[in-house]
């Protein structure tokens, strides 16, 4: 036996081992073969493995000798017929088999079992009892052969060399190249990397494409590998093809390697989708599939069911959003990732105990919307009226009176995420209130918890707990009718929010709105964004300067966050491939692929506004019928926006940053990432504070937001241009920081010329002009928006053609009325993107300007 072990490994070793494999073993097999598990026969590997060899291809330099036989984990007592490479140079380690497909492993054999390939064609295998454990099925089916491929599949043949069976067709948990997964076919995993029973998670195809679920009941899907050509992932070194048929529907696909290497791809225990490369007889692990945004964590037993995994790696029990973690206890203390169970189990019969604990900063792998438009306390309550469900998952936009709802029925692990990706995302948990008093004591682990045995506090806390609980569903009422009334009034804010798959769905709904860029395409277009190409960075991503293949330039904007910045690429991508006017950057195309987010634009060679107005070089001044001309151009391209679109759009971001000039200094409006469309018949939109300090109408302190925070800001881009700085300038003295301020001063004392660009020679000259354009600014940043101009009066007005509107009459007649409306007397000065909480309290009455 010692021998004969030593024998193998010499022999996988050496050039003549292949040999001696020939002269032993075939690579094919006749009718009539028979093998038999005899002790004797077998081949011994480290681990107690032990393998009859039935068939094997001697394989060459770059693929691994492939071997099909009787193989068995350990102990001797269960063998499976599998396909198996070897892995191990057998110099410093060990030779060991790595197998690569098993034919029975739900029913393995014993000692004593024969495998006959019979004279019917049929391969067969039998216990040693003489029980069926396995078979082909093929008996009558012409088979003449059968052989051991380079590949890794095993086939039966016909007289014409056409594939009668064949391996391939019963995927495992491995995955070879050239091997096909058909609709309703499954990759499963092993429980274990030495257990032969199913794990878990499987990898199936199904009509929008490959994805790998965990099995319950249904199934929840935690990655998605979607069609190639865009969010694909495309592997370091091979490619999934989706083939489709006559009716373009996907119905398989087929792993493609593109190295030299034999490589595979394994579903493993833990969930993970791997590609591993056969190099130098060792297995090099060449791939991990990232499952998502959120890295390890997002598999979904990464710390067993509710247990909740941070920074990657540290799992714990949920906690509610008050610190409350009375309701999980570890599964062990000593293994954390075993996960969590509640301390008293859900129980349909007391749903009336049934309570929802909301989680802080946590979100889950999956979410299938079940609810659409809801709020989040109708979500809850669907929740708590359907016993399966587990949880309640809410998703917003703005606001929790319009998301949409998910309702899992069973929970694996969540991840514990930073604020800014759960901002508009509520996570919460079914969980069973504990019976009061003495009643019949719940069986399990409930005298393991101190706080369940101490009847008192566990009487009180359930006491607050129902109060909550019918503040609650009295508030849910009210919030119910309150999303009714919404629901009616069709507010659509649901665009930007939707799961990964269900963006590139939209983004598939897109026809004709801008072209699709492979990523490949822009990393040649912007020479793997180089450095030297960088036309700007900030915001949510940064601007390369790109030469598509027509010679085209372009400017393409790389979008760096992930979760947030998605909304923000879905908003621009819709508002710009819709819109077109010669005042707005034009959109190209966009590129989404995998984890990448980007847009490409008509290229601008005078960059963005700021670096004329702001640049204190003479060389960078510009002459007042420039500035004229910019000021129009930014007044035309918003009046487009506001006025000519079939839904008004809300620009929200107006700044000289996002105001792009051509080579003729006309200037066009750019980043739309913000933009919101209000519908005709709606007086605003109530929404989140967004925007940049400093150009922020102060309405926002209400977020009901019209086109006229729009007209704010430009307001304040029309000063900056006319007085050459910013408008938050704090590398000023602190008196002079705020240019609003300043203004406002001048304004009173009838000195506003003294404000204007001194860096622009000819300004003075249009000294009467230019003041007049300040006035207009004045007018654009009343502080009660219904009072500021439209931009279409604007443009009128900048044109000449109207000097005699009523409003601005008086506001250029009578300084008083600029003096008691004009600006709020501190601009508003926050972060945009702030969590709401920060508004929770009435600002300050300092703050908010006189009602007019
Ligand atoms: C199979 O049969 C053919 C001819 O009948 C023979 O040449 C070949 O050696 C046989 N193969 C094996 C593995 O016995
Ligand atoms: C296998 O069969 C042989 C004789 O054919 C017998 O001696 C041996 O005990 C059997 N082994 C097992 C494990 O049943
Ligand atoms: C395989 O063939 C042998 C005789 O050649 C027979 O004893 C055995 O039962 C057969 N096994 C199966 C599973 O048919
Ligand atoms: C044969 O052995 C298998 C286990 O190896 C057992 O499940 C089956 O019942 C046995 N059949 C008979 C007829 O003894
Ligand atoms: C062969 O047929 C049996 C019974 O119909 C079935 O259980 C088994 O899965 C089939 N084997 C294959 C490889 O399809
Ligand atoms: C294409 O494949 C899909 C999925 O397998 C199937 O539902 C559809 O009927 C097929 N269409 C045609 C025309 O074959
Ligand atoms: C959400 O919006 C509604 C109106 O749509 C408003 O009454 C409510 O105060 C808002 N809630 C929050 C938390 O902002
Ligand atoms: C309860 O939820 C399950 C899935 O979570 C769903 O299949 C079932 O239809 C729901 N039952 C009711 C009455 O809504
Ligand atoms: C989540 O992470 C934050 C900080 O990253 C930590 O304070 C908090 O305790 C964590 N929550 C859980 C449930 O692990
Ligand atoms: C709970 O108490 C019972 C009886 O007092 C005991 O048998 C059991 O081991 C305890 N369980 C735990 C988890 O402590």
């Amino acid at each position: 036996m010692g021998t004969k072990w030593f024998f193998h490994m010499l022999c996988l070793v050496s050039s003549s081992c292949v040999q001696a494999i020939r002269a032993d073993i075939y690579p094919t097999a006749n009718l009539s073969s028979s093998w038999k598990i005899t002790t004797g026969d077998l081949n011994y590997y480290p681990d107690g493995v032990g393998l009859i060899p039935v068939l094997a291809d001697p394989g060459s330099e770059t693929s691994p000798a492939m071997s099909c036989g009787l193989y068995s984990q350990r102990g001797l007592d269960s063998f499976v017929l599998s396909i198996y490479i070897m892995i191990g140079s057998g110099v410093n380690d060990l030779v060991s088999p790595r197998v690569l497909w098993s034919a029975n492993k739900v029913n393995p054999v014993k000692i004593n079992a024969t495998l006959n390939f019979t004279s019917e064609g049929d391969l067969v295998l039998g216990d040693a009892n003489g029980t069926l454990a396995w078979s082909t099925n093929t008996s009558g089916k012409s088979v003449i052969g059968m052989k051991i491929d380079i590949g890794g599949n095993l086939v039966l043949y016909d007289s014409s060399n056409s594939i009668v069976w064949q391996s391939f067709d019963y995927p495992t948990n491995t995955w070879l190249p050239g091997q096909h997964l058909t609709i309703g076919q499954k990759l499963v995993s092993s429980v274990s990397a030495t257990s032969w029973s199913e794990g878990p998670f499987y990898l199936s195809l199904t009509s929008s494409g490959l994805s790998a679920f965990i099995a319950a009941n249904p199934s929840q899907i935690y990655m998605k590998l979607i069609r190639k050509g865009y969010m694909f992932y495309p592997f370091k070194t091979g490619r999934l093809d989706y083939l489709v048929n006559s009716s373009h529907d996907i119905h398989e696909v087929v792993y493609e390697s593109e190295t030299e290497h034999f490589q595979y791809m394994r579903l493993e225990s833990n969930g993970h989708l791997r590609v591993y490369h056969w190099v130098e007889a060792t297995e090099a692990l060449a791939d991990d599939i990232p499952a998502t945004r959120f890295g390890t964590c997002s598999y979904p037993l990464v710390c067993g069911s509710y247990g909740v995994c941070s920074n990657g790696k540290y799992c714990s029990c949920p906690k509610g959003k008050e610190g409350d973690s009375s309701y999980f206890d570890l599964v062990s203390l000593e293994d954390h990732s075993q996960g969590c169970v509640p301390v008293t189990p859900l129980s349909c019969q007391s749903a009336q105990r049934h309570l929802l604990l909301e989680l802080d900063n946590v979100d889950y792998f999956e979410f299938v919307m079940v609810l659409a438009d809801t709020n989040v306390e109708n979500c809850k309550q669907a929740c708590l009226n359907n016993c399966s469900c587990k949880a309640a998952l809410f998703e917003y936009e703005f606001n929790v009176s319009h998301g949409n709802c998910a309702l899992p029925s069973q929970i694996f692990s969540l991840t514990n995420i930073s604020k800014q990706f759960t901002v508009h995302s509520i996570t919460f948990i079914k969980v069973q209130e504990p019976e009061l008093a003495s009643s019949k004591s719940s069986p399990t682990k409930l005298n393991s918890t101190s706080k369940s045995s101490i009847e008192p506090e566990s009487h009180s806390s359930s006491l607050k707990r129902t109060v909550i609980m019918a503040l609650i569903l009295a508030g849910s009422f009210v919030l119910a009718l309150i999303a009714i009334y919404l629901t009616c009034k069709k507010h659509n804010l649901r665009d930007a929010q939707k799961e990964d798959g269900e963006e590139e769905v939209s983004l598939d709904m897109l026809p004709n709105l801008a072209k699709r860029f492979s990523y490949d395409d822009l990393k040649s277009a912007t020479e793997n964004f180089h450095q030297c190409r960088k036309l700007g960075g900030g915001g949510f991503g940064s601007v390369f300067k790109g030469t598509l293949g027509d010679g085209a330039k372009v400017a393409v904007k790389r979008l760096d966050l992930l979760g947030q910045g998605r909304k923000e690429f879905l908003a621009e991508v819709k508002t710009m491939g819709r819109i077109h006017h010669v005042n707005l950057v034009k959109l190209v195309g966009f590129c989404a692929e995998r984890s990448h987010r980007l847009l490409v634009y008509e290229y601008m060679s005078n960059g963005s506004l700021d670096k004329w107005i702001f640049d204190r070089t003479p060389k960078g001044s510009l002459k007042w019928e420039i500035r004229k001309k910019i000021i129009l151009n930014i007044a035309k391209g918003l009046t487009y926006l506001h006025e000519d679109c079939q839904k008004r759009i809300v620009h929200l971001d107006i700044k000289p940053q996002n105001i792009l000039l051509d080579e003729d200094f006309n200037a066009k409006l750019s980043d739309f990432g913000l933009s919101k469309s209000i519908d005709k018949d709606q007086s605003h939109v109530i929404t989140q504070m967004r925007g940049t300090r400093g150009y922020l109408a102060p309405e926002w302190l209400s977020r009901k937001i019209t086109e006229k925070a729009d007209v704010y800001s430009f307001g304040v881009v029309l000063l900056e241009v006319i007085c050459g700085r910013k408008c938050m300038d704090y590398s000023q003295q602190e008196d002079n920081e705020n240019l609003l301020q300043i203004v406002k001063k001048k304004a009173q004392g009838n000195q506003l010329f003294e404000l204007i660009d001194k860096c622009g020679e000819d300004m003075l000259r249009h000294q009467e002009e230019v003041v007049k354009t300040m006035r207009t600014s004045l007018w654009c940043l009343h502080s009660d928006s219904a009072r500021r101009p439209s931009m279409s009066t604007v443009v009128k007005v900048l044109e000449g053609v109207t000097t005699t509107e009523p409003s601005l009459e008086s506001v250029t007649a009578t300084e008083p009325i600029v003096d008691s409306s004009f600006l709020v007397s501190t601009p508003i000065d926050v972060e945009p993107n702030e969590a709401v909480s920060q508004f929770s309290t009435p600002p300050r009455a300092s703050i908010l300007s006189g009602p007019r």
